[in-house]
């Protein structure tokens, strides 16, 4: 990033020990050094030891307030979050994690300047009503998830914090993630990170979502590189205030069983769908990106089959 925030500053991740947090983290430590990067979660991973790691309960907010204070934080990547199918075993907490923690992080932002915020919204802010396939920004927002419900109002609360208070606060509808360092959790699409530990180990996975089942999906560095994309750019390209609709591929889950069977040919897959199926069934198959890539120039650069070649590599390297 040439952008003299990020050169100059502390750079704070939440959830950092998360799927997307811990390899959020190693890019940043790697472009900045780990002394710039401090990382908090609630639990302590393997995952980049030589950060400065400590304990936070994003749901406390004098503890948000003193960390960020203490730290000297200028730059946050809020990423403590419950994820869909998680959300639906506890709606209250759901609701307490993900809406309080943003508000609060939200709140000990605007009163520091200046201060840069990520925060990602999803796919699921996505409902049944809006069309399935090339699911435009402004299609309409009808979620049946708690988790739906909560990136709904994160999103409102993001576009508000930046209107009234001129907070600059940034936000991406990320698609399932797809990633080899660490596993997602509780979500409905992880069953497409879950297939390839699976296959690589047993050569046999029983798939939570029915074999016709599309969604959108993201390899992980292109999600990195999407997101620190989004957080380098000008504020004067960013149009959308929101979140943006950001994609990557679609595929159904049959057809990234095909895919591994090229290089694993002996991998068998049965499907026993459960209630996670109905989480899929309400979500896009695959989402119109075109505000980020006009705004500031978003690309992907992964597909299912690259994807899976990289995946199956990387796992099948660390296995031996
Ligand atoms: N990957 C998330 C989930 O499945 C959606 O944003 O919950």
């Amino acid at each position: 990033m040439k952008d003299s925030l990020f050169a100059s500053t502390r750079i704070l991740v939440t959830g950092a020990s998360g799927q997307i947090g811990s390899e959020l983290t190693s890019e940043l430590a790697r472009r900045y050094g780990n002394d710039k990067i401090v990382v908090s979660d609630i639990k302590r991973t393997e995952a980049a030891r030589a950060i400065s790691f400590q304990y936070l309960d994003v749901t406390d907010k004098a503890a948000v307030q003193r960390f960020v204070k203490d730290r000297d934080i200028q730059v946050i990547f809020h990423l403590a979050g419950i994820l869909s199918a998680t959300g639906e075993m506890n709606p209250e907490k759901t609701w307490s994690v993900n809406t309080g923690g943003l508000r609060n992080i939200l709140d000990v932002a605007r009163d520091r300047t200046p201060m840069r915020v990520f925060w990602p919204s999803s796919i699921a802010v996505f409902g049944p009503e809006a069309p399935k396939i090339n699911t435009q920004q402004e299609s309409p927002l009808m979620p049946r998830t708690i988790y739906g419900v909560t990136k709904v109002v994160g999103e409102l609360l993001c576009d508000y914090y930046s209107d009234k208070y001129g907070l600059d606060v940034r936000s991406l509808r990320y698609p399932g993630i797809i990633s080899s360092e660490t596993l997602p959790g509780g979500g409905t699409t992880d069953y497409a990170v879950e297939i390839f530990y699976a296959a690589i180990k047993d050569k046999r996975y029983t798939c939570f979502v029915s074999k016709n089942t599309i969604l959108p999906m993201m390899y992980m560095p292109d999600c990195i590189s999407g997101t620190l994309r989004l957080m380098e750019v000008d504020l004067s390209r960013i149009s959308i205030r929101t979140s943006y609709n950001l994609a990557g591929f679609s595929f159904s889950a049959g057809e990234l069983a095909e895919e591994i069977k090229k290089h694993i040919p002996d991998f068998v897959i049965e499907y026993k769908p459960d209630f996670r199926q109905k989480i899929a069934d309400s979500w896009p198959m695959s989402i119109d990106d075109s505000f980020a890539r006009k705004d500031w120039g978003w690309k992907p650069s992964y597909n299912l089959s690259s994807m899976t070649k990289d995946m199956i590599g990387k796992l099948s390297a660390r296995k031996s």
